[in-house]
């Protein structure tokens, strides 16, 4: 069954406008890698986000607070070269661009020319415009990120659902209003109450891609090793694993290690 209504060669943010007119879901995935990149590129994913959780999931650090510029460049720039029909989408990493817009625009212009990216990621709404906005300007396209921001994760103390509340609900509405008229090409809703998500995707014209958002927004993104099944800890009710490579890598890693201590590795037919 072809659940596409038309095919892309190259995935734009155009694209992506024109698939929520056409009522066909997006689907993006994270990746920080060549190999991996490459791979999801040719399973036709859409939207490839190179994501600050690379902090977690690449680097093994407990928040998406520590990860740098040149860093998410490295990531980025090896995802590129890996891609030939998603957008690639980088998130502007913490520090980057709270202090002031002209920070902000900087960090975003190195990322575009230093790793070949299409788009950035931004957490934040009205405390965010002026970055964004100076961005835009520049010809740089901007996707934000509104509901559980992470790089926040201190001021919040939790990564508990947020905007359950009716004045949290509305102040999220209203950010999203504001990054539509601001010209973002698209918002990640985060952790929030599925008929809030609905409601936001309907009001407004800029396409929602949700991530524990529920299923009546525009598209869904998970962090790719979490939907592998490698990142065993992490279990919110949003994850759905689609593989458990952690127990099939760690089964090939005995079976490489029994072979090589009991010389059945290499065989004759693998050596020269
Ligand atoms: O960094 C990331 O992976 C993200 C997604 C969870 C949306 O921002």
């Amino acid at each position: 069954m072809s659940i596409s209504k038309k095919q892309y060669s190259r995935v734009t943010t155009n694209s992506l406008s024109e698939m929520k007119r056409n009522g066909e879901k997006i689907a993006m995935l994270t990746a920080y890698d060549f190999t991996l990149a490459g791979i999801i590129d040719r399973a036709g994913i859409d939207i490839i986000l190179v994501g600050d959780s690379a902090s977690n999931v690449m680097a093994g650090h407990e928040t998406t607070l520590p990860i740098t510029l040149d860093q998410m460049i490295y990531h980025a720039a090896s995802v590129v070269r890996g891609c030939k029909r998603a957008l690639v989408i980088v998130d502007l990493p913490f520090g980057t661009y709270q202090a002031d817009s002209k920070e902000a625009l900087r960090s975003a212009i190195k990322i575009m020319k230093e790793s070949g990216a299409h788009a950035v990621k931004l957490e934040g709404g009205k405390l965010a415009k002026d970055s964004i906005e100076r961005i835009l300007q520049a010809g740089i396209p901007v996707m934000g990120h509104l509901g559980l921001t992470p790089q926040s994760i201190y001021k919040f103390g939790t990564y508990s659902v947020r905007a359950k509340e009716e004045k949290e609900a509305k102040e999220l509405m209203e950010d999203a209003k504001l990054l539509e008229d601001l010209g973002c090409f698209g918002i990640v809703l985060e952790k929030i109450p599925s008929g809030l998500a609905e409601k936001v995707a309907k009001n407004i014209l800029t396409p929602i891609i949700g991530i524990g958002a529920g299923n009546k927004v525009d598209g869904q993104v998970l962090v790719l090793h979490d939907m592998l099944g490698m990142t065993k800890e992490f279990s919110p009710r949003f994850l759905r694993r689609y593989l458990d490579l952690d127990n099939k890598i760690s089964s090939a890693i005995k079976s490489y290690s029994t072979d090589v201590k009991s010389g059945h590795f290499p065989s004759k037919d693998e050596q020269y």
